[in-house]
């Protein structure tokens, strides 16, 4: 039987992260948790803690920063998990790096480069498992005000394979996520002890300042409502959304 999202939706909607990912784990077999390598650790934690069956992946657009890999392999040392890598095509990296060089988001924008370093990595994995798990706030960004906890993901469904997208955290705070790092001497990225808040790929994260919204630093040339690169793209065009299965 189909998983009833609207009732998960209403029933998780002030839930504890660490219920949602209960629920998730309970309604679905083949599941998978997308791991940034920033704050979001708090999940790998969970998971975990709860000890489900959980894959956890990393997108590894090859821009990563140095910091952002150890602390990859840190947190697979300290939680003795794996953490799957997921590579972009070799040739479609290659294809693009030759037409337009290394840093072409610059002036193109960054959706080129994300749909091949991140959107066909990230559709690869997601045609193996039927639910995944993000950690999306509310808070992070204009974009992502109304996440909900629990999602039909339009994106990356396809005809006959249903996805659903849980984004447990997406009622904390910074705060609430900062404090249970600090609860629970959770390992972090030794960026954000350098003014790094939001963390993805080297060449479009910058540390932001005390007062400036802490996806400011990430592709700061670029309006702060585009600023999704395919993996939430939902968040934007929730209402003409086109499968990224055929549009990345
Ligand atoms: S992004 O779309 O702008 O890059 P953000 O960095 O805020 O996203 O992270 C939100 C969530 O998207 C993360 O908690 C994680 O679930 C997923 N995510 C982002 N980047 C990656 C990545 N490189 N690998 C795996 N998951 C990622
Ligand atoms: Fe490319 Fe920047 Fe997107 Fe990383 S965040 S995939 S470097 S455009």
């Amino acid at each position: 039987m189909a998983y009833d999202v609207d009732n998960a939706a209403r029933s998780l909607e002030q839930a504890d992260p660490r219920d949602i990912i209960r629920e998730a784990v309970a309604g679905f077999d083949r599941i998978a948790l997308s791991f940034s390598g920033a704050e979001d650790v708090v999940l790998v934690d969970m998971v975990a803690d709860l000890g489900g069956d959980v894959q956890i992946f990393c997108l590894d657009t090859g821009r990563l920063h140095p910091e952002t890999y150890r602390f990859l392999d840190k947190v697979r040392d300290h939680y003795g998990m794996d953490i799957e890598l997921m590579f972009p095509d070799a040739e479609a990296v290659q294809q693009l790096v030759r037409e337009k060089g290394l840093f072409s988001f610059y002036r193109d924008g960054h959706q080129e480069c994300c749909a091949v370093r991140k959107i066909e990595p990230l559709r690869r994995k997601l045609a193996t498992v039927d639910a995944w798990i993000t950690g999306q706030r509310r808070d992070q960004s204009p974009t992502r005000a109304e996440v909900p906890v629990v999602q039909n993901d339009r994106a990356f469904s396809a005809p006959g394979h249903p996805l659903v997208k849980f984004n447990p955290l997406a009622n904390w705070s910074s705060e609430q996520v900062w404090a249970y790092i600090a609860e629970y001497q959770v390992p972090y990225n030794e960026l954000h002890e350098r003014g790094f808040k939001s963390i993805g790929c080297e060449p479009c994260t910058r540390p932001v300042a005390p007062h400036e919204h802490e996806r400011a630093g990430r592709w700061w040339w670029e309006a702060a409502t585009q600023k999704e690169c395919g993996l939430h793209i939902t968040n934007i065009r929730e209402a003409d959304i086109k499968p990224v299965r055929e549009s990345a």
